[in-house]
Parts: structure tokens; C-alpha cells; sequence
């Protein structure tokens, strides 16, 4: 993990400052300033401008962009071929699609070790997904392109505290 927030910080304050005020309101009306602070740093040109961000071959890597209490923002870089776990949330998430594209595969928890995959989609260049801990949440992001992808991800999760946003892994189950 690479951490920028400190010289990041200047950044795009001026969207990130807003989150962590927001993350004192409902659930509700976190998560809808959450998705317009994403859509407004999706429309910033310039934001990963300069960053040195890290990449795994094969793999993912996750660049923390800001950091402040609840509020985590990350640059996440999708080389071909990276997968991630089947998993669910312990936190609000919203992502949006920087560059490149995605696929995300939704899934349905058969018991507390197991899931099985319900729907797959292409989430293209400016495709932006909000949900909450209590929502539907459990899925797997991959990039099976030969081309490199970057998405924006807005956790309600405190860097300091948790490792990542992932509460639960599954199996996949067989079918
Ligand atoms: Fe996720």
C-alpha cells in the first residue's frame, strides 16, 4: 500500500473536505454526499496528475488518496488479470471507473463460507456505484482486459483502523 495523503493533501481539498462532515449525517445522506463527491473527482482531470501510483503486476494495488476519520479515498490500479476475493463490505463503498473498465460479478451468500454468482456486468470509464454495509454488498472486482484500469473508491472506513473495507471472504461455490 502506498500512502500520498500527505502530499496529496492539497489535492482536491476542496471535494474531500466535505466528506468527513457529511459522514456525521444519516447513512442516507452520507452516502448521497459521498456519491457527489465521487462524481465531482471523477470529473477532475488533473487528479492523479503527478502521483507516482503503485501497480502489481497481475494484481491489484490500493494508493491512499485522503484519509481523515471514517473518510478513506483510494486510487486502486487494476493491472490485467487481477482479481480480488469474493467479499463483502463493513462499510458504505462508493467506486467509480477512472480509466479503463472493470467487471464486477455480484454474488449471493449460500452459508457463512459460500456464494454463488448472480450477475456480471462491465463497469466502463465514468461508472460510479454507491452501497452500504446493510445493502447488498458481496462481489468481486477483476480486470480480465489487456489494458490497465484505475478505479476511485470513497470508503466509510478510517485508514488508521481497519486494513481494508473487506469484512467477510467467500468460496466460490461450485454449481
Ligand atoms: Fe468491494
Amino acid at each position: 500500500m502506498t500512502t500520498l495523503a500527505q502530499p496529496n493533501r492539497a489535492r482536491a481539498a476542496d471535494l474531500f473536505a466535505a466528506l468527513p462532515r457529511s459522514a456525521s449525517g444519516t447513512p442516507a445522506a452520507y452516502l448521497d454526499a459521498a456519491r457527489r463527491t465521487l462524481e465531482a473527482l471523477m470529473r477532475r482531470p488533473d487528479l492523479l496528475d503527478g502521483l507516482t501510483l503503485e501497480r502489481r503486476p497481475g494484481g491489484y494495488a490500493r494508493n491512499l488518496l485522503f484519509g481523515q476519520g471514517q473518510i478513506s479515498v483510494w486510487a486502486m490500479v487494476w493491472s490485467p488479470g487481477a482479481r480480488t476475493s469474493v467479499h463483502d463490505h463493513h462499510c458504505s463503498c462508493c467506486f467509480g471507473v477512472w480509466k479503463g473498465a472493470i467487471q464486477e460479478v455480484w454474488f449471493r451468500p449460500i452459508n457463512a463460507h459460500e456464494a454463488v454468482a448472480t450477475a456480471e456486468a462491465t463497469r466502463e470509464r465514468g461508472y460510479v456505484a454507491c452501497m452500504m454495509p446493510t445493502g447488498p454488498n458481496l462481489h468481486q472486482i477483476a480486470n480480465p482486459g489487456s489494458e490497465e484500469a484505475i478505479s476511485i473508491h470513497v470508503y466509510g472506513f478510517d485508514h488508521a483502523v481497519h486494513a481494508s473495507s473487506v469484512r467477510t471472504e467467500y468460496r466460490m461455490a461450485a454449481v
